[in-house]
């Protein structure tokens, strides 16, 4: 299949990353070549692990990297595009200006699908002239490593599309799960008031974070504790999420914890700013709790 993927970052290059090292011919589209040769980069290490477990032989490598083609052109991007997934910043502004410009776009027949985490799938598609052939499909962060792909149905999703995308899922090795379009969906309905109660919690002084993590991923088995998993996320991301979840489900609940606000503000937005409830420096492996929570 011809699948273009909009955004080179965390999630679009693992996205685009198992689609071409399962046969398919990927353009991966970026507004900056910078961005796209950093989500080459990390597609090139990431599948060096690969190789170096035995999963991939250099050659596989070699012929995976050869099936991405890139572009910092949306238009040109999409054009023998038979899917699109959209995997651009959390944004729903964002999201709505991609999916015109992709409704304008691509060829007729191309089903537009967007990561996106939490915002509604219904109103992207409204967005387009062919919302029956918009659909969510929400990859989980390592792409690479995580099984799951959650499938939103948006209101006007025909059974067709998600079947192709079901299909399409299954063959690229992951396991699809179809689920409805409501603010967060289920992975983030139930995954993000959990991260913003471990916030709250180190916010009352309930515990510190190594204490909070440490109760989670011993007591309840989780590889990450909630406070690690939202660096990892990124925090800016935790808190976009919360805001669609507490505007879409119109719960108090879902307000985010003002520390976590207050790190965004900071700057402190995780591991990929080098500070969030942890510090993090290159090559260092080792959970390091951040100045601010010492
Ligand atoms: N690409 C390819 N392989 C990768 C990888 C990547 N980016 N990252 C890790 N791996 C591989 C490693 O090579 C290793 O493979 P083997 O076990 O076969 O040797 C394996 O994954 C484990 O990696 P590590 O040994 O380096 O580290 P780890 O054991 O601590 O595992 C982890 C890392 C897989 C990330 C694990 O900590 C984990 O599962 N964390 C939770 C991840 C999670 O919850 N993700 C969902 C986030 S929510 C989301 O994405 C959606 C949203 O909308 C917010």
């Amino acid at each position: 299949m011809n699948i273009s993927v909009i955004g080179a970052g965390q999630m679009g290059n693992g996205i685009a990353h198992v689609f071409a090292q399962n046969g398919h011919q990927v353009t991966l589209i970026d507004i900056a070549q910078a961005g796209l040769d950093k989500g080459l980069s990390t597609i090139g290490k990431n599948l060096d692990r690969q190789v170096a477990k035995g999963v991939l032989t250099e050659a596989q490598k070699q012929e995976t990297l050869a099936r991405i083609a890139t572009n910092t052109d949306l238009s040109a991007g999409v054009k023998q595009a038979e899917l699109v997934v959209e995997a651009a910043t959390e944004n729903v502004d964002l999201k709505l200006k991609i999916f015109k410009d992709l409704d304008t776009n691509a060829p007729k027949g191309c089903i537009l699908a967007t990561n996106t985490s939490s915002i509604s799938i219904t109103r992207i598609a409204a967005s387009t002239v062919r919302p029956d052939q918009v659909i969510g499909m929400h990859f989980m962060n390592p792409v690479p490593v995580m099984k799951l792909v959650e499938i939103i149905r948006g209101y006007d999703t025909s059974d067709a599309v998600t079947k192709t995308v079901v299909d399409l899922s299954t063959a690229i090795g992951k396991v699809p799960v179809t689920v409805n379009d409501y603010a967060g969906f289920v992975a983030n309905r139930i995954l993000m008031p959990m991260i913003n109660e471990a916030i709250e919690t180190l916010f009352q002084g309930v515990g510190g974070v190594a204490e909070i993590d440490s109760i989670m991923k011993l007591g309840m088995a989780h590889p990450m504790g909630p406070l690690q998993l939202a660096d990892f996320i990124g925090l800016d991301t935790c808190v976009a999420i919360l805001r669609v979840l507490h505007e879409g489900l119109g719960n108090p609940k879902y307000a985010p914890c003002p520390l976590l606000v207050q790190m965004v503000t900071a700057g402190k937005l995780g591991a990929k700013a080098g500070e969030g409830f942890y510090q993090y420096t290159a090559g260092n492996k080792d959970l390091v709790v951040a100045p601010a929570f010492r």
